[in-house]
């Protein structure tokens, strides 16, 4: 049994942007496209209230339908929810930003989004491949916009009030001072891998002075090796608590001042990750003191290549 706290229905204050994100949401990158659909809505359904979309998932129509399905059954309202989405690489042009951005609204169902991210740093080629190769099967590159040029026009969908909210996604913290720096509007939130692994310590730091909410991908270390929910440290805070290992990480997230996303296919899962409680405050400390390994489970930071989509998945 878990102690029956409100940490699970912890929403942070967008200072640079309207409305307040769930600290705990519903990441929807799942291959398979009934299992989105099926996913999603047993996600809505057992209390998340926060789906994070992208394009490059290639299953924002899927994410759309369960939406639709728990409205219709009147069982959520729109409001009720903070939907985000993210603009992929191939799309960075300013030209290209709004009808990306318009598509994704229709494929979602939607009038607006709450936060529009710029799913990484690094433009690609401007076209509809999703990842362009050449001949040596290298990334093309496109040195035509700047990530700047992009976020200026993000700007343009926050002023039309379509997007409540505008972020960025898998970017270093010189990136993020840039835009913060540079832009009109300031990033409402910074969206990156965060866990035990990798606390991203300075990143926080420099979100919460700057009043950034800072988002945790891979809040479990996505199921790979070396595998963060078998870390001894978690697992014995898990046995001690009562949590399982999964809770314990998430909670840690939050309770540290981030949002965290979490991905589940199995409807056990979900459940478990939504029955999220407060950790002691020793068992933090164990946490962000005792564990040292550092892994960075995902490279898209280095080459804008998502690291947990297969090749060909889309393109
Ligand atoms: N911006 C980016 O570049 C970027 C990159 C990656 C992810 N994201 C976003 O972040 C979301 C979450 O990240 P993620 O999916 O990579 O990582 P994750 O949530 O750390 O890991 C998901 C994996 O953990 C398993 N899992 C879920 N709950 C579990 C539990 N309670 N116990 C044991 N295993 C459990 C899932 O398996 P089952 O499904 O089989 O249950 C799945 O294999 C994504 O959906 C996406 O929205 C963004």
């Amino acid at each position: 049994m878990v102690e029956n706290d409100n940490l699970r229905y912890t929403k942070i204050a967008l200072k640079n942007g309207s409305g307040a994100i769930p600290a705990l949401g519903f990441g929807t990158l799942i291959p398979d496209l009934m299992a989105t659909r099926t996913a999603t809505k047993a996600a809505l359904e057992a209390g998340f209230r926060q789906p994070d979309a992208s394009e490059r998932y290639r299953n924002e129509k899927e994410v759309g339908e369960a939406m639709q399905e728990v409205f219709k059954a009147r069982k959520i309202k729109r409001e009720d929810l903070f939907i985000a989405t993210k603009l992929w690489n191939n799309n960075h042009r300013p030209e290209r930003v709004k009808p990306a951005f318009e598509a994704s609204l229709k494929k979602l169902q939607l009038d607006y989004v709450d936060l529009y991210l710029i799913h990484t740093p690094f433009a690609f080629q401007p076209g509809d491949e999703q990842d362009p190769r050449d001949a040596n099967d290298n990334v093309i590159y496109d040195k035509g916009a700047t990530l700047l040029d992009t976020w200026r026009t993000l700007e343009g969908l926050v002023d039309e009030g379509k997007g409540k909210a505008i972020g960025l996604s898998d970017v270093t913290l010189d990136q993020a001072k840039e835009i913060f720096e540079a832009g009109r509007i300031k990033p409402a939130v910074v969206h990156v891998e965060s866990h035990p692994y990798l606390p991203q310590w300075d990143l926080l730091d420099y979100c919460r002075k700057n009043g950034i909410v800072l988002q945790a991908f891979a809040a479990l270390g996505h199921s790979s090796e070396p595998k963060l929910l078998e870390d001894p440290v978690i697992t014995a805070i898990a046995k001690r608590a009562n949590k399982t290992p999964a809770q314990v990480l998430l909670a840690w997230g939050i309770q540290r001042g981030m949002a965290v996303l979490i991905t589940s296919k199995t409807p056990r899962r979900i459940k478990e990750n939504f029955e999220v409680s407060r950790l002691p405050e020793d068992a933090m400390r164990e946490i962000s003191e005792g564990i040292q390994s550092r892994v960075r489970f995902n490279a898209v930071v280095e080459s804008g290549v998502p690291g947990f989509i297969p090749r060909g998945m889309g393109g």
